[in-house]
């Protein structure tokens, strides 16, 4: 019935996260609400940790890619899980920092860095550096040598795999923004420029094809031309790199219908093609690392909602509003994303309606998704989406100048406030 384990339903029939009763949730700290499961939220780092340990004797190191809901208590988690972080942007690290997660645990990636975010990395001791461009190159060597320091960096390789995601969510194919492309030697060039930067130290590649992945088929082509190339290298430059990124994008279940491959699985032959692949090019197996973002955090959130007007258009369709919308959750308005919603006073009932979740920005396209299954509802129920635990907060915005949720996290049968919710007054705080 439900698309993650930390969801439960209690004797009256209430949605609950962990052992937390939503609808005492909602009555608590108002609605809109993201609410997240700790629980849920170790369990998924723990699948990569302990998957890494299983299929491949341990040598490698599962970063959470914090892009997918990053604020610090997340931070504290993953650290705590002992997980290495990756992070976009220099707000990103700010937040890593300030959090207390160790630098040398962090990769810095993004395809337009700023002189500042750089010096802000080399400063905070950040551990590697996921290097895009020659123009990003040739300035992390200049701000290097200023402050005296090697810098560790990988290089972004562009695979030239194409994965069957929506096309918004796709980078690992030549036309991409991101990172140095292989076929046209790009990469090679890249490679050879890095070696010869004297404060900087070229330990590896990375690589990234996309994300809300189902197919195992286009990571185990990617692991082998990223191992094909790493033995290139040594053959052309005569360095051997020791370190590969395969990236993230593991796809999650939205809806019942999906049907994500288990993670293990994916382990078990990514290993099989890499040790393959290492064995018939006579290359040491390289520590691999893995950049799971929506898989952590996706399944283990919820938003809740409260139902305003109902608006049936006989013969058309049922609006049904709620006092959220695409400002904390853009997914249906950027990629007709799915998600499963449900009444959550009345979660296991049938499904006998079929509605239009609409949210309350003034934009006919402010929809969190349309034609969806759900219980009855009515004005004042509590509405639940399912899933939205990565990319929901994380790219809310303030679009008519709607201030943006609280997240409580839930473990067991505690909640407490990770992210206070934003009032009027923020919203004119930077205003002059
Ligand atoms: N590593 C790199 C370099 C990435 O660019 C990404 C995601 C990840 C790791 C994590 O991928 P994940 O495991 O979460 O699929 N806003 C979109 C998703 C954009 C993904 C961007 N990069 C969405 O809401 O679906």
């Amino acid at each position: 019935m439900f698309v993650a384990d930390c969801l439960q339903v209690n004797q009256e029939g209430h949605l609950c996260v962990e052992q937390r009763d939503v609808l005492e949730l909602a009555a608590k700290y108002g609605t809109p609400l993201y609410v997240m499961s700790e629980t849920q939220i170790r369990k998924n780092c723990r699948l990569y940790q302990d998957s890494l340990k299983r299929f491949y004797d341990g040598n490698g190191l599962a970063l959470y890619a914090s892009k997918a809901f990053c604020c610090k208590e997340i931070c504290r988690i993953a650290s705590d899980e002992e997980m290495g972080l990756d992070v976009v942007s220099g707000g990103e690290l700010y937040t890593a920092v300030s959090a207390g997660f160790p630098s040398e645990r962090i990769y810095f990636h993004g395809n337009n860095k700023t002189a500042s975010e750089l010096v802000a990395a080399l400063e905070y001791g950040v551990g590697t550096i996921v290097v895009d461009n020659l123009e990003e190159l040739e300035m992390l060597d200049r701000l290097a040598a200023a402050k005296n320091i090697c810098q560790e960096i990988m290089l972004r390789v562009k695979p030239g795999v194409d994965a069957h995601t929506h096309n918004f969510i796709r980078t690992g194919q030549i036309d991409s923004k991101f990172g140095f492309a292989l076929e046209t030697g790009e990469a090679m060039a890249a490679v050879k420029k890095a070696v010869s930067c004297p404060h900087i130290i070229l330990t590896g590649l990375h690589c990234h094809i996309g994300s809300q992945i189902f197919d195992t088929e286009p990571f185990l082509l990617t692991a082998r031309i990223m191992v094909g190339f790493l033995a290139q290298i040594r053959k052309q430059v005569g360095c051997e790199l020791r370190k590969l990124n395969l990236g993230g994008g593991f796809g999650i279940q939205y809806t019942p219908d999906q049907d994500p491959p288990a993670y293990e699985a994916y382990m078990k032959r990514v290993s099989t093609v890499i040790h393959e692949t290492c064995s018939l090019l006579d290359f040491p197996t390289p520590f691999i690392l893995m950049e799971p973002g929506r898989s952590i955090v996706g399944p283990a959130g919820i938003t809740l909602y409260t139902v305003g007007a109902v608006k049936e258009i006989p013969g058309v369709r049922t609006y049904v509003s709620v006092d959220g919308g695409m400002t904390d959750n853009p997914r249906y308005a950027l990629y007709q994303s799915e998600y499963q919603i449900m009444n959550a006073g009345l979660a296991t009932q049938e499904k006998t309606m079929r509605v239009t979740l609409a949210g309350h920005c003034c934009e006919s396209g402010d929809l969190i998704g349309e034609n969806l299954p759900v219980q009855h509802l009515e004005k004042g129920d509590i509405v639940a989406v399912l899933s939205t635990g990565a990319y929901n907060y994380s790219m809310a915005s303030h679009y008519n100048r709607m201030p943006n949720p609280p997240v409580i996290m839930v473990k067991a049968d505690q909640d407490r406030v990770i992210v206070r919710r934003e009032t009027w007054e923020d919203l004119v705080r930077m205003d002059v």
